[in-house]
């Protein structure tokens, strides 16, 4: 009759016992058991195990009794853990007969001395798991990497020293958003197009104690109208039948603990205004949808290339909105203002080109850095940077001359004039710039304007510089030009109001505002920039 456990008073028995128990469980369980002696030598196997000895070469069971374990199992670690005394308590064996999950135990004496070890094959099928474990491998991997692409895109590129210039104008602006990136506060940027606003954003977050969380940036403009509060709020589960039911995280919800750049605010719908004031008051807002308030810690960095106040005199954006954003207002001068800057910033610009485009940066000669000096970049630096790029591409010498930029910047030769450059006393030169003068164009005076700090005028430069004349022009040309000139009449009928620009152009917004991206000389109309 079996006695029941109590029976047992010798605890050094009921471990024996348990131990027993565990090995005949084990036995049961696993695909096989092998053991070795003191030297690592093969002394016995169980029944199951006896299965691999033909795949692993062997005819019979006599031929492996004494063999040293290496010699049977290739890649075993069955003397290591004789060696060391220590288990290996999990692992994956492959050779040729197989790729096998086992364990491995010393063996001990009634004394402690380890006098072989013990090898279980737990599960010898782990090739049919391969496919299984690949694909985990491979939708692992790719999560990692869209994580490591998605904090790269939330990263700024920009810190305070990518903005460059020494003149006063360029050193205020730093200095004040050194002062912003401390205080946590929102700020207002406010410059026409190409001024930096984004850039000076950029490193506004990361000289602040948010820089480890994400920077967002929403161009307000480019998003239409429609779309807008979802844009910003995101959408609560089940708010819309299809494809949005499982709800969606805003802007301002992905800029949690970071820094959210708000660009063309000015375009901002009324009824947004009224909502995005709420947040930076209440620091919580409503996902469409949903009747619960979400709380973010969000600083928020607006940027326009109009003039807010004007807008506000106009009652085309809040006056209380206006103040709450105008908390740090800082201002990004253009580059008419500040032509000091210019060498310097050739001189950066032409790195970074010679850096993307894998080449040597080029130089510029003296007297055109002087004559650029005098234009009155309506596109500010991202055309100044345009206008470099194009004539590195077009100049194959390293230095940048006169002949380099004409056929680029028709106006060159007229604004060497009026830098008073020696080469501008060459008749041909002079000729050239009688003839500009009869055309009627009106670079020079757009010059002029600018540099005196009069009201910027459009400049008549065509966006694609170096474009034939009208007669010689190609269809495409024709038509660019047809639309430059369509979208610069509405700008100015509409007093610079991008939306009823649009709506008078019988074109959405979103559309007239990629049109500006690539007329970057409309953008800065006076009309549409009035900041
Ligand atoms: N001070 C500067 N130093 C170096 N690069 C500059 C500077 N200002 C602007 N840039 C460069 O000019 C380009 C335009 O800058 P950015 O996009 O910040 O201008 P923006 O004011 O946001 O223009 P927009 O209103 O058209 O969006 C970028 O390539 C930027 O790196
Ligand atoms: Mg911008």
């Amino acid at each position: 009759m079996a006695r029941s456990l109590d029976a047992y008073h010798d605890s050094d028995r009921v471990l024996r016992l348990a131990a027993e128990t565990f090995f005949d469980h084990l036995s049961e369980m696993c695909e096989g058991i092998l053991v070795v002696d003191k030297s690592a030598r093969v002394v016995w196997v169980n029944d199951r195990w006896q299965r691999n000895i033909a795949s692993l070469g062997f005819s019979s069971l006599d031929e492996i009794i004494g063999l040293p374990v290496e010699e049977v199992v290739p890649n075993t670690l069955m003397h290591h853990v004789v060696e060391t005394g220590k288990p290996i308590l999990l692992d994956v064996l492959e050779n040729k007969a197989g790729t096998y999950l086992v364990s491995r135990f010393p063996l001990h004496d009634e004394s402690g001395a380890v006098i072989g070890a013990v090898g279980l094959i737990l599960y010898d099928q782990v090739e049919s798991l391969r496919p299984l474990v690949s694909k985990m491998a491979r939708v692992q991997n790719e999560l990692v990497q869209a994580q490591k692409e998605l904090a790269r895109q939330r990263r700024t590129r920009y810190t305070f020293s990518n903005f460059v210039g020494n003149s006063e104008r360029a050193l205020e602006v730093k200095s004040r958003a050194r002062r912003a990136a401390v205080l946590n506060t929102t700020v207002l940027l406010l410059g026409e197009t190409g001024t930096g606003k984004e850039l000076i954003a950029q490193a506004i977050h990361a000289a602040s104690t948010r820089a480890r969380h994400p920077f967002i940036a929403v161009n307000v403009a480019a998003i239409p109208e429609t779309l807008l509060e979802a844009e910003f709020f995101g959408v609560a589960p089940g708010a819309y039948t299809g494809a949005d039911r499982r709800g969606r995280d805003g802007k301002f919800k992905l800029a949690d603990g970071g820094t959210l750049f708000l660009d063309e605010i000015g375009d901002m719908p009324p009824a947004l205004q009224a909502k995005l004031l709420r947040v930076l008051q209440e620091r919580e807002f409503e996902p469409l949808g949903s009747n619960a308030m979400s709380r973010v810690d969000v600083r928020v960095i607006a940027a326009s290339s109009v003039d807010l106040a004007t807008l506000v005199a106009d009652g085309r954006f809040r006056a209380d909105l206006y103040y709450r954003l105008n908390v740090l207002p800082i201002r990004l001068p253009t580059l008419r203002e500040r032509p000091e800057d210019l060498e310097a910033l050739c001189e950066h610009l032409l790195e970074q080109i010679a850096l993307e485009h894998e080449m040597l940066p080029k130089e510029i000669d003296r007297d055109v850095l002087e004559a650029l000096a005098t234009l009155p970049w309506p596109g500010n630096v991202r055309e100044l940077r345009n206008v470099l790029e194009r004539a590195c591409s077009l100049w194959d010498g390293m230095r940048l001359t006169m002949d380099a930029f004409r056929a680029v910047l028709p106006e060159i030769d007229a604004a060497a004039v009026r830098a008073g450059s020696p080469r501008a006393e060459e008749p041909e030169v002079r000729a050239a710039v009688a003839q500009q003068a009869a055309s009627g164009s009106e670079e020079v005076d757009a010059g002029r304007h600018g540099t005196t700090g009069g009201p910027p005028v459009v400049s008549a430069r065509p966006s694609g510089t170096g474009e034939p004349a009208a007669g010689a022009a190609t269809l495409p040309e024709r038509i660019a030009a047809l639309e430059r000139e369509a979208i610069r009449e509405a700008l100015r009928a509409t007093g610079g109001n991008r939306l009823q620009a649009a709506r008078r152009l019988g074109i959405a917004r979103a559309t007239l505002y990629q049109k500006l991206a690539e007329y970057p000389e409309l953008a800065a109309s006076p009309a549409g920039n009035a900041a």
